[in-house]
């Protein structure tokens, strides 16, 4: 049986659709059901959004701004994360980061030495062009750690 002692679990909050990252959270949440497994959520905060509404103000509003939206989305990640683990018996810890994603991704993975990260295949722009999102084309290319890439979840 696979085991792991603790798997990564990034999300853009993505949900509609088989591809997006609900089914990588419910793989992971799966996998870590009844076991040791600790599940860490980590949702990053893209530098195009933290950016965007800034200009024209001072640093100490950008640095209280920037408080606001990680704390805002720790506790939204903490939502998430309860809403599909529901009544099941799961270890988890939220982070939040800000940058690029995968690259936030790829450096929590290795300061947390996880076992695995549980990706979606697709995410929230959805450009069905590509068989896989940029982001998670960028973990599995340099991903030190086992990806698994969820492509639908079918399971319970
Ligand atoms: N900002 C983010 N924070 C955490 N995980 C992310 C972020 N962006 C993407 N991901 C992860 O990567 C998966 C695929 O997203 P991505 O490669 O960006 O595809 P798309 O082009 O469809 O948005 C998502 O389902 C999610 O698991
Ligand atoms: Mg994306």
């Amino acid at each position: 049986m696979f085991r792991a002692d603790k798997i990564l679990v990034p999300t853009d909050f993505s949900e509609e659709g088989i591809e997006s990252s609900k089914a990588a959270v419910m793989q992971a949440i799966s996998i870590a059901e009844d076991t040791d497994t600790e599940l860490i959520f980590l949702h990053v905060i893209t530098d195009d959004i933290a950016k965007k509404p800034l200009f024209f103000l001072d640093d100490d509003k950008i640095a209280e701004l920037k408080k606001d939206m990680r704390e805002n989305a720790r506790s939204e990640l903490t939502e998430f994360a309860q809403k599909y683990i529901g009544r099941r018996k799961i270890n988890f810890q939220v982070k939040v980061r800000e940058g690029v994603a995968y690259n936030e991704i790829l450096k929590e993975a290795n300061e947390s030495a996880v076992d695995l990260i549980s990706i979606a295949t697709r995410g929230l722009s959805a450009l069905h062009d590509f068989f896989y999102g940029s982001t998670t084309e960028k973990v599995v290319r340099r991903a030190a750690c086992n990806v698994l890439v969820v492509r639908r979840f079918n399971g319970k």
